[in-house]
């Protein structure tokens, strides 16, 4: 339970001001003694009170030190690691959690019968490496998977396949293409969060699963959105496809008409007019497109007293638009909203 909440936290956190992530968050859970023989290596620090534990981070190594059995938590963050050589895993056969963001490593450079051997490893932070493609196999009981910052410009179609508790994926700042990703995240049933902003997609992931709560797909070269692809994921709660090439002949009419849905970021595209939205959707942004006219029924298809729209934010700034082109029963219809901003 600690780690779904703490995940959603950062995540969310992270991606509304743009931040990468505290370790503060990512130090394990404490929790009753664990009798451990682990012997640290001489390189690291293995707190007393925390001995499952092994921090080597910050202090420019080029290798990572052998794995003492016993330990769950290794933390290897911001040195100038290049590989990982075989046997360093060997006896860390408790692993659980493995963070080795800002280091230098490439794929070729990850021996086999390393990662590959950690069977009860939930957490592997990759980010802000040279990696071109995912170390595979990977173990099936990962839960959270982050590979921003890399060079992947492939990631095969069976490398999470069985990871049946897998809930977050950031893949975010990589060089993945549509095609590189077909089929990467079919069947994983607890995914809740996948980021792949700012890569080279044409497109939106294609067989996500329905356990989807957000997706994150900014800055990339998006220039539609599949007819009936939100109907196909009716937990989604938040969709930014904001910095992309959406023209309006490529959002099919009711495609965003779903009821889970309670933040849409198009903003930065070219649409030039409002999308049909469903009365539920909370938070539009569409700041910066092309748009020209305010057409209220594509926001409050069914207004009357009783039926009005949840939109509390409304962003239209950076469009043709001004408020004086609003026709007079908004107000009635937008009754909830708190931040309406055209300009
Ligand atoms: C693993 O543990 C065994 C038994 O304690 C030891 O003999 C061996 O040297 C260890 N291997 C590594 C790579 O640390
Ligand atoms: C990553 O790889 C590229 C070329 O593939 C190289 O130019 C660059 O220096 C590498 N960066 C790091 C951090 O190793
Ligand atoms: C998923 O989590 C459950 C409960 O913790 C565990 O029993 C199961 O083995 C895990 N699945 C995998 C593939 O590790
Ligand atoms: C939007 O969805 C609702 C409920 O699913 C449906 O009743 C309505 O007809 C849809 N509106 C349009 C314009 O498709
Ligand atoms: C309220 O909106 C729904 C569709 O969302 C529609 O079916 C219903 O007739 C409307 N009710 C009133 C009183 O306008
Ligand atoms: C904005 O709208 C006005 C009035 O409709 C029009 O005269 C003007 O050319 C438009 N500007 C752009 C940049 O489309």
């Amino acid at each position: 339970m600690f780690a779904l909440s703490c995940y959603l936290f950062v995540g969310l956190v992270c991606q509304s001001l743009g931040q990468y992530y505290d370790y503060e968050e990512y130090y394990p859970p404490s929790g009753p003694e664990v009798l451990s023989t682990a012997s640290c290596a001489q390189e690291c620090d293995c707190p007393i009170n925390f001995p499952t534990a092994m921090y080597c981070n910050d202090r420019n190594l080029k290798f990572i030190p052998i794995v003492p059995s016993g330990i769950s938590y290794l933390y290897l963050q911001n040195n100038n690691i290049e590989e990982i050589k075989a046997g360093v895993f060997d006896n860390a056969t408790d692993l659980r959690w493995l963070v080795l963001d800002h280091n230098h490593i490439t794929s070729d450079k990850i021996q086999a019968g390393t990662i590959d051997k950690l069977t009860k490893l939930e957490k592997l932070l990759f980010s802000h490496n040279n990696l071109t493609k995912p170390p595979s196999p990977l173990s099936k009981s990962l839960d959270e998977l982050r590979m921003t910052d890399n060079q992947l410009t492939s990631f095969p179609s069976g490398t999470l396949s069985g990871m049946e508790n897998l809930t977050t994926i950031h893949l975010s700042k990589n060089k993945l293409t549509t095609e590189s990703i077909t089929g990467a995240f079919k069947g994983l049933k607890s995914l809740v969060l996948l980021d792949v902003s700012e890569n080279k997609l044409k497109k939106l992931p294609a067989g996500v699963p329905p356990s989807l709560l957000m997706l994150y797909a900014d800055n990339n070269e998006i220039d539609s959105i599949p007819n009936g692809y939100l109907a196909k994921l009716p937990a989604l709660q938040y969709l930014r496809v904001s910095h992309n090439k959406l023209v309006d002949s490529g959002i099919p009419a009711g495609v965003f008409n779903v009821s889970s849905l309670l933040e849409l970021d198009l903003s930065f595209n070219k649409l030039k007019t409002i999308p049909e939205i469903n009365e539920a959707l909370e938070h539009l942004y569409l700041q910066v497109n092309e748009i020209e006219k305010f057409e209220l029924l594509n926001i409050c298809k069914f207004s009357s007293p009783v039926n009005y729209s949840r939109l509390k934010t409304l962003r239209l700034d950076g469009n043709n638009v001004t408020h004086h082109m609003m026709p007079d029963d908004t107000s009635n219809c937008l009754r909830m909203a708190s931040e309406i901003i055209f300009e």
